[in-house]
């Protein structure tokens, strides 16, 4: 599974210009939005049939190809959400009887589809501790594919994917890893054994909280195949939905790049409160995973976790605080958004479930925007006295 080219540009010029504009005379500098359902074509000598539910739409087949020549992959698709390109992305590797090796640390959506939907279509799912859990355990026969989430949600582990690639390569098994959290300006997992990248481009890919988008980038084969899929399920991203994310992969580079800076100034500054009992972000020394994120990224990413000594009830306070940071769930747009897994992605746990995934009460969830930094500091600061 090594047919991956190397990315020709760096990723700013390729987030700006993709594979290259068309340089025809009159011809726009920025692609229009097709919003049309279906294409003229009266028979095969018309080339390519095109209809949008296809993928092949041309906003969706731009998007599509930038975000592959970003992950350095030879093949994406774009599809109308995150969890829609997941789920495209199992079902096109599995069948019934099949087996995924999965790591307990995923986002709540991608865990209640292993573990409650593919089991009803006859696929069964193992979670694995990805940091410290024994994977080779956890594979079987009938293993067709090993899940993945880098950083994970909203815990922050950064799990090496090397060892377990290695391992499901040699027995012919798929690796596949959800990079939402990193961006492709901050980690290829490509380059690191990865079959197949998926991101929720709902979040920095598009960046402007504005859109509901995924993409898959992996081997042509394999994205193939999740086309086929993509065609009966029908996950469509809209033309015009398409065009906005190109639109925010244009500024992906810088974006990022704020986030990152932002992220770990704000994560430094938040160790230095007495009200705080844990930060997690992976530029931290004291992050469990801090050398192998310094090894893997470029950046350690704009989401930031911390508990409040004072429980839940302090983190309701904080969070109402706010004045500039808003409180809502989803991540990786311009804006500072704060939430708290217990009433989002984790809301079906009990108290002592989420503890044992590292989400106690008290966890507080940053999404760290491209504010001034001294403003949001500023912010969490009257935020944390409003809460002790
Ligand atoms: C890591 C991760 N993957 C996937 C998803 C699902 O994405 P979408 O909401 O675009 O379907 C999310 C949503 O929050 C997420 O955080």
């Amino acid at each position: 599974m090594s047919d991956k080219p190397q990315r020709r540009h760096g990723p700013a010029t390729v987030g700006v210009h993709g594979e290259g504009a068309d340089k025809s005379p009159g011809a726009p500098v920025v692609p229009p939005i097709v919003q049309s359902a279906t294409f003229h074509w009266a028979d095969p000598s018309d080339g390519d049939l095109l209809y949008t539910r296809w993928t092949n739409n041309p906003n969706q087949l731009e998007v599509a190809r930038k975000v592959a020549a970003l992950e350095g992959m030879e093949s994406g698709i774009a599809l109308g959400s995150g969890m829609g390109v997941i789920a495209c992305t199992l079902l096109a590797l599995t069948e019934m009887g099949d087996h995924v090796a999965a790591s307990s640390l995923l986002y709540g959506g991608t865990h209640s589809l292993l573990a409650q939907e593919l089991p009803k279509r006859g696929v069964e799912t193992t979670f694995v501790d990805p940091c410290d859990g024994d994977w080779e355990a956890a594979l079987r026969p009938e293993t067709k594919v090993v899940y993945l989430e880098l950083p994970a949600n909203p815990s922050l582990r950064v799990p090496d994917p090397r060892p377990v690639a290695e391992l499901a390569h040699a027995r012919g098994i798929a690796v596949v890893a959800d990079m939402t959290f990193a961006s492709p300006v901050n980690m290829r997992a490509g380059e690191y054994g990865v079959d197949v990248v998926v991101h929720s481009a709902t979040k920095y890919l598009g960046g402007h909280a504005d859109i509901i988008a995924g993409v898959a980038a992996g081997p042509g084969r394999i994205i193939g195949e999740v086309n086929r899929v993509s065609r009966y399920f029908g996950p469509v991203l809209d033309p015009h939905a398409a065009w906005l994310l190109d639109r925010g992969l244009r500024t992906l580079d810088v974006r990022v790049r704020r986030h990152n800076e932002n992220a770990l100034r704000i994560a430094e500054w938040l160790e230095t409160r007495d009200a705080i009992a844990r930060v997690d972000y992976p530029g931290l020394a004291s992050h469990p995973d801090h050398a192998i994120a310094s090894e893997l990224m470029d950046g350690y990413g704009g989401m930031v976790s911390f508990v409040l000594k004072g429980g839940g009830a302090a983190a309701d306070r904080f969070v109402s605080a706010l004045q500039v940071a808003l409180a809502a769930p989803s991540l990786g747009g311009v804006e500072t958004l704060v939430s708290q897994p217990r009433y989002t992605s984790h809301v079906g746990l009990s108290e002592s479930e989420r503890e044992a995934r590292g989400v106690p009460d008290g966890f507080v969830r940053l999404s760290i925007g491209i504010e001034d930094a001294d403003d949001l500091i500023a912010d969490f600061e009257q935020a944390l006295t409003a809460a002790s």
